[in-house]
């Protein structure tokens, strides 16, 4: 049994001459949550709906488990929310996932039994009668994703499952999958623009641009390599520190507190603690900055467009 639910290896999708994924090796391992981020038009969509068997690479392979990919094999493994949903306009809540249920291979009864598991687990109880296609975009997103939970499948790939969503939407979407993944132990790939809310449930985190894979790393690890080094320091006479230090450092000042930025961290950290010392000052803080999911993807993009074609692969 192959150790990854997911692997892509290098994969290219063209439309025509245009390149929409290029070259793209991936490697999803069980019960991990992937945060899959990058700018609109940089591939997600079309690289999940490779992974779905929905459309074929024009290069390359990939694997769900052990099975090829558009296998019934991996389909059987795959749950799927698309970026957008269409649903019959005559079907309530019940029959949709009913309807799909059965699309999913379970018997009758075994779909009515799945009907009523979700419709509880997603709170949507109340509402299974009326039409789905007159449901709230929330409401509509949250019917998705218990679609794509239907057949119990082993790994999630869910496209923008937040987007047009009011925050306190985004939130109950986002506890959902929170809750899925710890209840059923799944390997989730999500996609999202709005990083500050993904690292609440992400470990890794796979950025793409242009169809480039630019970053592919655990969250800590991604977060550790881009610290500029931000120290926030503040201390009972910090005009004195300054004057020992402003020639050597970059800072500035942010509510009192004093913000030095600099890659020599250790080096800053032990001059602040000797001038504490030496000058008998009282330290109040001292406080390394971790860096924000967001302030990280900018940082990779600003990277980019000044090296442009310059890409760091698997960084
Ligand atoms: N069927 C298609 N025919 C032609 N071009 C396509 C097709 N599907 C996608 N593309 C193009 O491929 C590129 C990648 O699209 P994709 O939808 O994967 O981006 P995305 O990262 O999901 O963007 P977004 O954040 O806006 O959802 C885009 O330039 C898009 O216009
Ligand atoms: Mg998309």
């Amino acid at each position: 049994m192959s150790e990854y639910c997911i692997e892509l290896k290098n994969v290219t999708k063209k439309f025509g001459k245009f390149t929409a994924v290029d070259d793209v090796s991936i490697r999803l391992e069980p019960g991990k949550v992937y945060g899959f981020v990058g700018p609109n038009g940089a591939g997600k969509s079309t690289t999940m709906a490779i992974i779905m068997g929905a459309l074929f690479p024009t290069k390359g392979t990939g694997r769900v488990f052990d099975h090829p990919l558009a296998t019934p094999g991996a389909l059987k493994e795959l749950g799927y929310s698309p970026e957008f949903t269409s649903f019959y306009s005559d079907m309530s809540c019940v029959e949709y996932l009913y309807y799909m249920a059965t699309l999913a291979g379970l018997s009758s009864d075994e779909a009515i039994k799945r009907t009523n598991e979700l419709l509880d687990q997603f709170d949507l109880k109340q509402h299974a009668n009326r039409k789905v296609a007159k449901f709230s975009t929330g409401m509509k997103k949250k019917v998705s994703l218990a679609q794509s939970m239907i057949h119990r499948p082993k790994v999630l790939l869910l496209d923008e499952p937040t987007a047009n969503l009011d925050p306190t939407s985004r939130q109950e979407i986002l506890d959902t999958v929170r809750k899925m993944v710890e209840e059923e132990n799944l390997t989730v790939l999500i996609s999202s623009h709005v990083l500050t809310e993904l690292e609440t449930i992400i470990n890794h985190v796979i950025m793409i641009d242009h169809g480039h894979i630019i970053l592919d790393a655990p969250i800590h690890e991604a977060q550790e390599k881009f610290k500029q080094g931000i120290l926030l320091v503040d201390t009972s006479n910090n005009d004195l520190l300054l004057e020992k230090l402003a020639s050597r450092y970059e800072y500035r000042i942010e509510e009192e507190d004093i913000r030095f930025n600099t890659i020599e961290i250790e080096q800053l950290k032990k001059d602040i603690v000797g001038i504490v010392y030496n000058e008998n000052l009282t330290l109040n803080m001292l406080k390394e900055e971790v860096l924000s999911l967001d302030s990280l993807y900018k940082q990779i993009m600003e990277g980019e467009t000044k090296n442009e074609g310059n890409i760091q692969k698997n960084a």
